[in-house]
């Protein structure tokens, strides 16, 4: 059997199968559907400092191979995750990567900061510098290099732990933005957030979210995920997580190939929570019928005609 395991940082991960977050809850909501001692990790929901209701309905909409959310951070705040999630953790052998969001850069730290003076067996964070769907923070860092990098370097002297910073592609330039994590002293980068988009309802003539755009996800955006971790590919020298549109194991194979060291299956997760042991078993398949030993040998080996 080949090699799944996959080094960032200096944690080592049994497979490079992740869960994105937003579609996998806390990690703690799926015991009948899906194995989670077979994950590469789990990357929990975006946290804030205080809890959140998130947009008001309708906040998610099917489109065409893929979907909209506008789910607007909804979380419980970094107490509740402290006292209700992180003990659960400690019993849990999947590592958890704990995806942070807030709305200027002291919330995020003071958010790290809560969570580093407690106790915990958490493997890293992964730093929400993306998400299209809030008035304050979110993307409003992971469009500027400067803000990228000073949050970056702000948070990486708060922590030893993996710090990921999730990287948009709603920017005219990812592989400065990345670059920027990098230069801030980040371990890796993630890519991609969800692309901006809109869906209308004809009949009503009502955008079908309430506020008015989201963020695509699924198969739809693949092609994006693809082309914007092959530039931060050519751009950086810490590992990328790939993610957009991953639904079985061909769609790793080419992430891998595009320059990712590990991949994070999201919005596939909602049509079947079991689908990443399914994406595992082919991987594996796929790997011993090529007779490739280990999957980190195809990160970057994209064949270009330049
Ligand atoms: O609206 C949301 O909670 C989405 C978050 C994200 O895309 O990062």
């Amino acid at each position: 059997m080949a090699n799944l395991s996959v080094n960032i940082g200096s944690t080592t991960f049994k497979n490079p199968i992740f869960v994105a977050s937003g579609t996998f809850g806390y990690g703690t909501e799926n015991p009948e559907l899906v194995d989670i001692s077979k994950l590469g990790a789990i990357v929990t929901k975006s946290i804030t400092l205080n809890p959140r209701e998130g947009n008001p309905p309708p906040r998610i909409v099917e489109t065409s191979s893929g979907m909209i959310n506008s789910i607007g951070l909804a979380n419980i705040g970094v107490e509740k995750y402290i006292s209700n999630m992180l003990p659960v953790y400690e019993e849990m052998d999947t590592p958890i990567i704990m995806n942070i969001a807030g709305s200027s850069m002291t919330e995020y730290m003071d958010i790290m900061k809560k969570v580093e003076a407690v106790s915990s067996s958490i493997v890293g964070y992964e730093i929400n510098i993306s998400c299209p769907n809030v008035k304050e923070g979110g993307m409003e860092f992971g469009v500027d290099c400067a803000m990228t990098e000073k949050l970056t370097g702000k948070l990486r002297k708060l922590t030893d732990r993996l710090l990921i910073m999730k990287l948009s592609p709603n920017v005219t330039d990812i592989a400065a933005i990345a670059t920027s994590s990098e230069n801030g002293g980040a371990n890796a980068v993630s890519a991609i957030n969800t692309v901006v988009g809109m869906s209308i309802n004809h009949r009503s003539r009502f955008s079908d979210i309430y506020t008015t755009f989201g963020g695509l996800s699924g198969p739809a955006i693949k092609p994006v995920g693809l082309a914007c971790v092959h530039k931060v590919y050519n751009a950086v020298n810490i590992p990328i997580i790939g993610i957009g549109g991953i639904v079985n194991s061909t769609d790793v194979i080419e992430y891998f190939l595009a320059g990712s060291c590990s991949v994070q299956v999201g919005t596939a997760n909602f049509r079947n929570p079991g689908i990443t042991e399914i994406i595992l078993n082919e991987l594996n398949n796929y790997l011993d019928e090529k007779g490739i030993d280990s999957i980190s040998s195809l990160i970057g080996s994209v064949k270009t005609h330049d």
